[in-house]
């Protein structure tokens, strides 16, 4: 029997953002913004072109400019088109395509993002389902990696999680895949994962990240409601057990990928694309360059 497909990307939103405060207090961290598109927004691009066309996504208190964003705007799209403002019509139009559909559901308390992915059960139900975290924008230009994740899926029935390969000497500051085997067309087998070995006693050097394609048989072990590092219900412990019971798939990315959640990753994405621009790209290159100019004078 083939595979189910998946339809569902669940979006966990409903965390505090703490790292961007005072930035946070009032406005959603998935909210910000990587040049002039905030960051939600890069993931349910990513997902789109993917196949994805539903939404579930996890709030929480003080969340709502997310719905508004991805709401229907009549009264400005009303307002833009009166003014002739073509372009500016389509960019909010195109927010989301007529055929896509959001859930939202609510994460009562931050508990954790195991926590967060199980307040979408009622929703995925006993259907597989992708998990993008936001905080992680990819550059999608060369390949798009859920899509790779999504064929391993429904060719194998077996959950997959994105992989990056970091220096050895930084294991210890991620969830670390145990391999069985050797990498191979940039998929890995799996039996579990280790969270921050040190270099000695890390299995791999395949550190995972924000995407995760997850078959439903992860909601039983998150509905345990088991307690794990930090005080909180992690995704890594459902996904260690999934993986001793029938095995996982890293897929190793091969794309560039800004960790946003943190103020150097989000600097540095903002520069990336923001070089990217045809607009702004001109304007901005020579500022950049006269910036490192003063850098290396001052033997920065
Ligand atoms: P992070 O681990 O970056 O946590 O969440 P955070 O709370 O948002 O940020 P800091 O560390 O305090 O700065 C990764 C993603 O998971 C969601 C977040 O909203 C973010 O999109 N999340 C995290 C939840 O939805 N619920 C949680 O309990 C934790």
């Amino acid at each position: 029997m083939a595979n189910a497909k998946v339809t569902k990307a669940v979006i966990p939103v409903a965390g505090l953002g703490t790292r961007f405060l005072p930035a946070t207090k009032a406005m959603p961290k998935e909210m910000l913004t990587v040049v002039a598109k905030p960051l939600i927004q890069y993931a349910v691009e990513e997902a789109l072109e993917a196949g994805i066309r539903e939404f579930v996504f996890v709030t929480g208190r003080g969340k709502s400019a997310i719905e508004n964003h991805f709401d229907k705007p009549y009264e400005l799209s009303d307002t833009l088109a009166k003014k002739g403002k073509m372009h500016e019509l389509e960019l909010v139009e195109k927010i989301l395509p007529k055929d896509a559909r959001i859930y939202y559901t609510r994460q009562g308390e931050p508990k954790g993002l195991g926590h967060a992915i199980h307040a979408a059960a009622g929703i995925t139900r006993d259907e597989p389902f992708a998990v993008l975290l936001p905080d992680d924008v990819m550059c999608t230009g060369s390949e798009n990696a859920l899509a790779k994740m999504l064929d391993i899926y429904h060719e194998t029935g077996k959950s997959v999680c994105l992989c990056e390969e970091v220096p050895m000497e930084r294991t210890s500051q991620y969830g670390i895949l145990d391999v069985v085997g050797s990498v191979e067309n940039r998929r890995a087998a799996a039996k579990g994962f280790v969270e921050k070995p040190k270099p000695e006693k890390a299995p791999s050097n395949l550190a995972v990240i924000g995407r995760y394609v997850l078959t439903a048989r992860h909601m039983d072990f998150l509905a345990e409601g088991t307690v794990g590092a930090g005080n909180e219900i992690q995704l890594t412990d459902a996904m260690a057990k999934v993986a001793a019971e029938n095995g996982f798939f890293g897929y190793v990315s091969a794309s560039k990928r800004f960790d946003c959640g943190d103020k150097v990753g989000f600097q540095m994405a903002n520069l990336y694309f923001a070089l990217q621009d045809d607009y702004i790209a001109p304007l901005l290159a020579p500022y950049v360059l006269e910036v490192a100019a003063g850098l290396e004078r001052r033997g920065k």
